[in-house]
């Protein structure tokens, strides 16, 4: 099984599934090994397993022996590994390839110590450290975060009852995922998506790019800082935040909303959905 992740991570870091989307009819392991930079010396047969794997977990199709055997994504994989389209959710692989994969070389060592070596962030930094650094880390991070939620978001604006809602505001939002499922699925709607400085041009280019400009709004905002969350929302959400923080940071984000939803509004959890 770690085995078959590692190959998908690795995959999906080097678009490969991206670089078949664009031959339909499908690519040779040369034409592969060329065009995402695979070693090609003439005994490495490392190329040709990893797609082999990858057709073995029904990722890709594979037709033809020998040299002109050709490689093309089946059709899950162009579905949500392809970059670029409305459903990509390869972010994740790639998050967790460069981020969790070297984390669980530790997991012994935290189990028995309640706590990570100070070596573990020479190499991954810290995840608190990523939130809010610099840009390129933070869409990296938001990346994972969007390939990570779609599907969950997808889900909850079909199953929550949005219709007796007016705006919803997304704190932690990262690139605006859920206020744009929100605002698609429901125009009604009046949505904004709120994180830290770092993601906010990431934000504007995923909203504009979901077609939900003027319907979704990008805003920067600091859950610890002393500012009351902004009103006029009467769904509040925090989406993937609270398992970030101690048992104290959770209290104080869950009292910070509390104050700031309308008697009939809505907070909704992680995993649960309370309505009041
Ligand atoms: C685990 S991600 C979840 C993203 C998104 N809500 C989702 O469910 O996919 C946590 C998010 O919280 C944001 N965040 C962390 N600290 C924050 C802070 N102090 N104020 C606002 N956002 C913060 C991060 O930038 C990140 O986008």
């Amino acid at each position: 099984m770690m085995q078959v992740s590692a190959a998908l991570n690795a995959a999906a870091k080097l678009g490969i599934f991206t670089l078949l989307s664009r031959h339909p009819e499908g690519a040779t392991l040369q034409q592969v090994s060329e065009e995402v930079g695979l070693c090609r010396e003439p005994h490495f047969r490392g190329g040709a397993d990893l797609l082999d794997l990858l057709v073995s977990v029904a990722c890709l199709e594979r037709a033809g022996e020998g040299s002109e055997t050709r490689y093309r994504n089946a059709p899950v994989a162009d579905q949500y590994l392809v970059r670029g389209r409305p459903q990509y959710a390869g972010g994740i692989l790639c998050l967790n390839g460069d981020r969790s994969f070297p984390m669980f070389g530790y997991l012994t060592h935290a189990l028995r110590h309640g706590e990570m070596p100070p070596e573990a962030f020479q190499r991954v930094p810290d995840i608190h450290t990523t939130f809010g650094s610099d840009v390129a880390a933070a869409e990296f991070f938001a990346e994972g975060m969007t390939g990570a939620s779609l599907g969950n978001f997808s889900l909850l604006v079909d199953r929550f009852p949005f219709h007796r809602f007016t705006s919803l505001g997304d704190l932690g939002g990262s690139v605006g995922c859920l206020a744009c499922c929100v605002a698609s699925r429901h125009p009604h709607m009046a949505a904004v998506t709120y994180d830290l400085p770092a993601v906010h041009g990431a934000a504007e280019r995923y909203v504009q790019k979901q077609g939900c400009e003027g319907k979704v709004q990008v805003r920067d905002y600091d859950f610890f800082s002393p500012d009351p969350v902004p009103g006029g929302h009467d769904v509040l959400t925090y989406g993937m935040v609270l398992h970030d923080w101690g048992i104290d940071k959770k209290m104080l984000l869950m009292r910070k909303v509390r104050t700031r939803v309308p008697f009939h509004g809505s907070k909704i959890k992680s995993k649960s959905i309370e309505t009041s």
